[in-house]
């Protein structure tokens, strides 16, 4: 079991998925990634994520990221179960889902948490950046659907930081004013965000989301 925090490298690894066999590292290339975990196949919670998943494909593709989802049942399994993604959600499993059998990676990225369930992974969430650095972790329990909305809105904060030196408030959502980074000097600003800023306090810095006309 290794503990994985904001920042390390995400740790490689190779795995047998639905889409063929897939070097963790080399799959991602230059694209931010997800990795996600959920406790079992023919469930009825994780049927509804991996069909959601399937149809944010273009918001994800969007955004320059890929996504993996990962459970301990095997490959015949999962290759079964799509088919009852693809009818009961009516969409089109387009995404790699990981056959993690003998709980290789579950064991490296800690997903299993053997106080909630000795042997089933729990719903892990990853965001990895293209520098292979884990931006993002999150850790929901079996029975709680995750909010994919959320991890698109916090995708895009990440890439406004990444990309743009802004941070978002709390609440954000995309076309909200934005957070000047603190590294940021007031001398850069005019050239960084030529829409202009409001100082509210000195380390409080106001500007219109960069990326927006
Ligand atoms: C589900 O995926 O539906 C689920 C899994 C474990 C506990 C509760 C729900």
């Amino acid at each position: 079991m290794s503990t994985i925090r904001l920042g390390d490298e995400a740790p490689n690894f190779t795995a047998e998925s639905t889409e063929g066999k897939i070097d963790f590292h080399n799959w991602l290339g230059d694209s931010w990634g997800i990795l996600f975990s959920h406790p079992a196949d023919y469930t009825p919670v994780c049927t509804t994520e991996l069909g959601t998943v399937a149809k944010y494909k273009a918001k994800f593709d969007q955004r320059n990221v890929k996504v993996v989802a990962l459970s301990v049942d095997g490959l015949q399994s999962h290759e079964g179960w799509i088919n009852d993604i693809n009818e009961t959600q009516n969409t089109v499993v387009n995404f790699p889902i990981i056959a993690d059998e003998d709980r290789k990676i579950a064991t490296l990225y800690d997903m299993i948490h053997p106080n909630a369930d000795s042997k089933l992974t729990v719903r892990s969430v990853f965001v990895i950046g293209p520098d292979k650095k884990i931006k993002l972790t999150i850790t929901y329990p079996a029975a709680t659907g995750r909010n994919f909305d959320e991890l698109l809105r916090v995708i895009d904060s990440l890439q406004l930081t990444a990309y743009h030196k802004v941070a978002t408030p709390a609440n954000w959502n995309n076309g909200d004013d934005c957070v000047i980074v603190p590294s940021v000097t007031n001398e850069e600003i005019p050239r960084l965000f030529p829409k202009g800023y409001k100082e509210i306090k000195s380390y409080l810095r106001m500007t219109s989301q960069p990326n927006l006309n």
